[in-house]
């Protein structure tokens, strides 16, 4: 909403959006980054422990019972208190950062979700649920692993190599540039494979190759019934199939392309004292030939180095591994930042009441695509007055549906104007609008809880009484009744099955308990038999009564009564009045009247044949 005080989305991108991110819980991350670094810190005082200790037996050869005990122990001890207390400070950081991550992550769900319950209604047509709940499941809560584990690695893997490198140096420069020269040269390779412009794009394919293939999954396991009872095989489900296909041929492609760059980093990296061995042999034998007495001192570093490269590299790899991470990370960012992008829909600081209940289409013109290439309505004027039926029919695609989204905002128009008794639908407060406009759609959706329940969604505050009267006016009491439980019977549960006609009488009774004064029906018969329909038929009379009401019908028996029908094609009003006068006409209507009455004859005689015969 508008009004609403929620920041505006980032404009950042990338790692610089994912920091932050990261940094909305800011004193407990950093509080985390700090422990953790002091952590890395302490991890490497066993290894310099070592370094003397060993000093200190090499200069008690060849003796070394004459080697100082007591500082050896005092060393000991040190090398075990930085190793216990590397583990309870790590621990430390990881609790702080869980608490941010947490923090975190519950933050970022309900700004998300409560943006999703502020787009228009249509926004969640068009995108799909199955989108939506994987940007709530599983990129927002890879954030939180991000800030709870990574962060504070990368932050020990960044510190940590620059106290090295100074530590490297401090002892004896030349082996410190020999292994820093060994971790560059690792690095190196990575950054180049890393660097390469094909690296990033083939990055994003592979995320989009996985998400096609998970979507194609999902579809799948959806339609499975179908697929079964059709005895189909999964090659009938050609998306499925040729996603798993490109997958596997681009991720094959991709994998060959990488493993030699990628280990011969990580080789390199890991085994730093290769570079570290051959230096300190030549340099060794020109200290042993020159001036022997020198030699232990050069023995004990050396080993130093090669004790301490082998460290330096295990903090390397942590950070490889964090950048890969984090470059998959910024794409699910990305993701949820496109549709915190989402502009929410309108609402008019200052909302005006409903001069009434007749609705107007004013030139109205709508695009479903953001470049409004493609018009979906093009000019569309008409009113439906209260008290009336208005019958939208046409061909299929020709804007039916999309004119019954545009009453209660589903969308709102590109050009011209819907209005309900005059006012601008726009300037209506929404939560009025919605009390006023019911709808029955073709794809009835029940919640898991019980018929009771499901019919008193139409307006919570009714009685029980007033439920069962709907019930019985949606002609759904009788079938009800018959359930297990009757209006206790929980909807979904093993067992309970409701045909497509009772489902649509459901959605009926909702709409009756509901009782407001307009009424769109979409396709609302599409599911009924001629036993159905006749029951259908006499649940919408009682709906109907006294309300504005928008019926959209593919069968034209049932517009055959309305006050006025409009006829949809490609965009644009082609034809208006009632039956009789549209018959006259001829023109569209005329055509599809025809249409219709052959095949409905068609299918009677075609009965009566087998009936014969
Ligand atoms: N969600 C959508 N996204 C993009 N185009 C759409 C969407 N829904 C409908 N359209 C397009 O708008 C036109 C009208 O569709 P619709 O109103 O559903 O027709 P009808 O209900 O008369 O069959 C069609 O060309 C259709 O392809
Ligand atoms: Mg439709």
């Amino acid at each position: 909403m508008q009004k609403s005080k929620k920041e505006p989305a980032s404009p950042k991108t990338g790692f610089a959006r994912l920091f932050e991110l990261a940094m909305m819980k800011k004193p407990l991350v950093i509080g985390s980054l700090i422990l953790s670094t002091v952590a890395a810190v302490l991890s490497f005082v066993p290894h310099i422990s070592i370094y003397f200790i060993i000093h200190k037996v090499i200069e008690a050869l060849p003796d070394v019972s004459g080697a100082d005990a007591g500082y050896i122990i005092r060393w000991g001890w040190i090398a075990f208190a930085g190793a216990v207390g590397n583990i309870l400070v790590y621990f430390a950081a990881l609790m702080l950062s869980h608490l941010a991550a947490f923090g975190t992550l519950y933050r970022l769900k309900v700004e998300f979700t409560s943006h999703l319950a502020r787009v228009p209604l249509g926004f969640h047509v068009l995108v799909g649920s199955g989108k939506l709940r994987k940007i709530t499941d599983e990129n927002i809560e890879k954030i939180e692993g991000f800030i709870a584990h990574q962060l504070p690695d990368l932050a020990a893997a960044i510190s940590a190599p620059v106290l090295l490198c100074a530590l490297l140096l401090a002892v004896d420069w030349r082996f410190g540039l020999v292994t820093m020269a060994g971790i560059a040269v690792g690095l190196f390779i990575y950054a180049r494979m890393v660097g390469n412009e094909g690296y990033q794009a083939n990055m994003d394919r592979y995320q989009r190759a996985l998400e096609d293939m998970n979507n194609a999954t999902v579809e799948y396991i959806r339609g499975i019934s179908v697929v079964k009872a059709f005895r189909q095989t999964v090659y009938s489900f050609r998306r499925l199939y040729d996603s798993i296909k490109q997958y596997t041929a681009w991720i094959i492609k991709y994998t060959l392309q990488m493993q030699n760059g990628y280990a011969a980093a990580i080789t390199v990296v890991q085994n730093v004292y290769l570079f570290v061995m051959p230096f300190a042999i030549l340099i060794g034998a020109g200290v042993a030939r020159d001036n022997a007495a020198a030699f232990s001192g050069f023995a004990t570093t050396a080993l130093f180095y090669l004790v301490l490269a082998q460290a330096v590299g295990g903090v390397i790899i942590k950070v490889i591994y964090a950048s890969g991470t984090m470059m998959q990370l910024t794409g699910n960012v990305d993701a949820m930042d496109a549709i915190l992008a989402e502009p929410e829909l309108y609402v008019h600081p200052d909302p005006k009441p409903m001069g009434g209940c007749d609705v107007t289409f004013d030139n109205v013109t709508f695009s479903y695509d953001k470049d409004k290439e493609v018009e979906a309505l093009s000019g569309v004027s008409f009113t439906a007055k209260q008290g009336e039926v208005t019958a939208i029919v046409g061909p299929s695609g020709g804007g039916k549906s999309t004119i019954a989204h545009l009453i209660p905002r589903f969308f709102d128009v590109s050009g011209g104007a819907v209005l309900i008794g005059g006012t601008n639908v726009r300037e209506i407060d929404p939560h009025a609008l919605m009390d006023n406009v019911s709808f029955v759609f073709q794809d009835v959706y029940l919640f898991k809880q019980s018929v009771m329940d499901n019919i008193r969604m139409g307006d919570p505050s009714a009685s029980d009484e007033r439920v069962y009267e709907a019930a019985r006016d949606a002609q759904c009491a009788e079938f009800i009744e018959k359930l297990p439980r009757g209006y206790q019977t929980v909807i979904g549960t093993k067992g309970i099955h409701l045909s497509g006609g009772e489902r649509q009488r459901l959605a009926i009774a909702r709409a009756i308990v509901k009782d407001s004064p307009i009424v769109v029906l979409d396709e609302a018969t599409a599911f009924s038999d001629p036993e159905n329909e006749h029951l259908i038929q006499k649940a919408f009379e009682r709906l109907m009564k006294g309300k504005t009401v928008i019926m959209i019908a593919h069968r034209l028996s049932t517009v055959r009564g309305a006050d006025q029908i409009i006829v949809i094609d490609g965009g644009r009003v082609v034809q208006r009045g009632a039956h009789d006068g549209l018959l006259l006409q001829g023109g569209r209507y005329g055509d599809m009247w025809r249409v219709y009455t052959h095949a409905s004859s068609w299918r009677l005689s075609k009965i009566k044949g087998a009936n014969n015969g």
